[in-house]
């Protein structure tokens, strides 16, 4: 049933009064703690302290495929005074940005010094199951584990996060993210003449004293938005570009809910890669690249403003239905591009084929998933649940679906809901096969690309297609943390 029918249906009365109250009275808040999650008493959302804007943009610090990697807090300074405790990897927020070759054996010596369970998924790699991370196999605080694997064959932007049982979304808040950057002997684009930057966006909610500021209750319910747009962990950088060049920026959206509509006022976006890594060929240029959360995309800017002007990377509002929380009214500033005086040179040319994309042959097993939010009474107080085919990821051994390894499948996955909802899968990563918006008519997806996160409007559906190369349990769900740690995430077994 669709949630503001329920909404009219079961709270009619007290609609408006509980959710205006659900920000500071706890006493209206869903029972999270049945979830394990440490509640604190939600502030009023206000305006988070601003840090000073304006630093340039800082390079990442880079590590190989043999490296250790620490979770641990840390207190992250803004500048100015301004303070923040966080959690980090090897630094006080985000972690350093992981170099690998395709085929290249990796091996992470992971040490928990966080006060909680935590691990490591490796989202968009399709490593063996037993390494990726899964809320099964979360590493207790004070405890280390190794995780080894192959770099699969795939030149691409992926990331890396925790995903322990119900507190994702609170260990991302914290500060806990970071890029992987895979190459392949044959990257297809010149090197000189192209300015490569990963831009990772996050975002972040500070209180008054720099805290970083605890989940309401709608941030529950909608997915957690800061106020603070942030690129690599900075606030507001500069990025000082040379005149005529290709720009190339891989971006990924580590946003817990914060859907990005990207726009560089002046210039265009050509796409060259998706999630899983190249496409075919570049896509036509385009004036907003929207990158929903978990997603990433690879495009290049053709850098023709005059020497020595500056334009604004921006998000564009975009609105997805939330149910408490104000949608997104203006344009958001992620970092300056400033051009250096110097005047234009040539840039290369790029090649008209990236990479080989085969569409994935007719699948040998069909399956059906359906996003939905309920709301139910319980216990008397109101709460959410978000689900996958009905039911709630409550228990992380059950199979809800069973595949083989080498077969295609097909799913048609439907948003039955009234909020955007981004999908996340596992262990492969798929291709579109067409989407039908409610009330149209379906549409063949206009080109091949792999990825691992599509977004579904309220009541799209659309269908996607997929191999997984290897035995073991994988997770599809909302790529919106709090709904994922809220049960909208299910398991797919993968058998020999
Ligand atoms: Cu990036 Cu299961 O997620
Ligand atoms: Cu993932
Ligand atoms: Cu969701």
């Amino acid at each position: 049933m669709h949630r503001r029918t329920l909404l009219a249906a079961c709270l009619a009365a007290p609609l408006f009064p509980l959710l205006s109250r659900a920000q500071t009275d706890h006493s209206a808040q869903p029972d999270h703690a049945a979830m394990g999650h440490a509640m604190p008493a939600a502030p009023a959302a206000g305006a988070s302290p601003r840090p000073p804007a304006g630093a340039p943009l800082a390079a990442w610090p880079t590590l190989g495929a043999q490296a250790s990697l620490h979770a641990t807090p840390g207190v992250l300074d803004w500048g100015n005074g301004l303070h923040s405790p966080s959690w980090g990897y090897n630094q006080p927020a985000l972690g350093p940005l992981f170099d690998w070759q395709a085929g290249q054996p990796v091996r992470i010596d992971f040490a928990n010094a966080l006060p909680e369970a935590s691990n490591v998924h490796w989202h968009g790699l399709d490593v063996p199951a037993s390494e990726d991370g899964h809320p099964r196999d979360a590493v207790l605080a004070g405890g280390q584990r190794r995780y080894q694997f192959t770099v699969p064959d795939r030149a691409g932007l992926f990331w890396y996060h925790p995903h322990p049982h119900g507190r994702t979304a609170f260990q991302v808040a914290m500060g806990l993210a970071g890029p992987i950057r895979v190459r392949r002997h044959d990257e297809p684009l010149p090197v000189d003449g192209i300015d490569e930057q990963v831009l990772m966006v996050t975002d972040q909610r500070l209180l008054a004293d720099g805290q970083i500021a605890p989940h309401s209750d709608a941030d529950w319910m909608d997915g957690r938005e800061g106020d603070l747009l942030l690129v690599n962990g900075q606030y507001q950088p500069v990025l000082s570009v040379q005149a005529g060049q290709w720009l190339r920026l891989r971006l990924i959206n580590a946003c817990a809910a914060r859907y990005l509509t990207l726009s560089l006022p002046g210039h265009a976006w050509v796409q060259i890669g998706t999630d899983g890594g190249y496409l075919a060929t570049a896509l036509p240029p385009a004036r907003i690249l929207q990158l929903v959360p978990g997603q990433r995309a690879d495009v290049l800017v053709a850098l023709d403003a005059a020497p020595g002007s500056r334009v604004v990377l921006q998000s564009l509002p975009y609105a997805r239905g939330k149910m408490v929380s104000a949608e997104q009214s203006q344009p958001e500033a992620l970092l300056t591009v400033q051009y250096r005086p110097q005047a234009a040179v040539k840039r290369p040319h790029l090649p008209a084929r990236l990479a080989e994309i085969q569409p994935l042959p007719a699948p040998a097993i069909r399956r059906e998933v359906v996003l939905s939010e309920t709301m139910r009474m319980d216990g008397g107080t109101h709460q959410m649940a978000f689900l996958i085919n009905q039911r709630s990821y409550d228990d992380m051994d059950r199979a809800d679906f069973t595949g083989r390894v080498g077969q295609v499948e097909e799913w048609t996955v439907h948003n039955r809901s009234d909020m955007d909802h981004p999908f996340h899968l596992h262990g492969a990563a798929f291709q579109i096969r067409w989407r039908q918006a409610t009330g149209q008519r379906r549409q063949p997806e206009p080109w091949l690309g792999w990825h691992d996160v599509v977004n579904l409007r309220p009541g799209e559906s659309l269908a996607l297609r997929f191999v997984q190369r290897q035995a073991g349990d994988r997770l599809f769900h909302c790529h919106i943390l709090e709904h994922e740690d809220q049960g909208m995430m299910a398991t797919l077994r993968v058998v020999g």
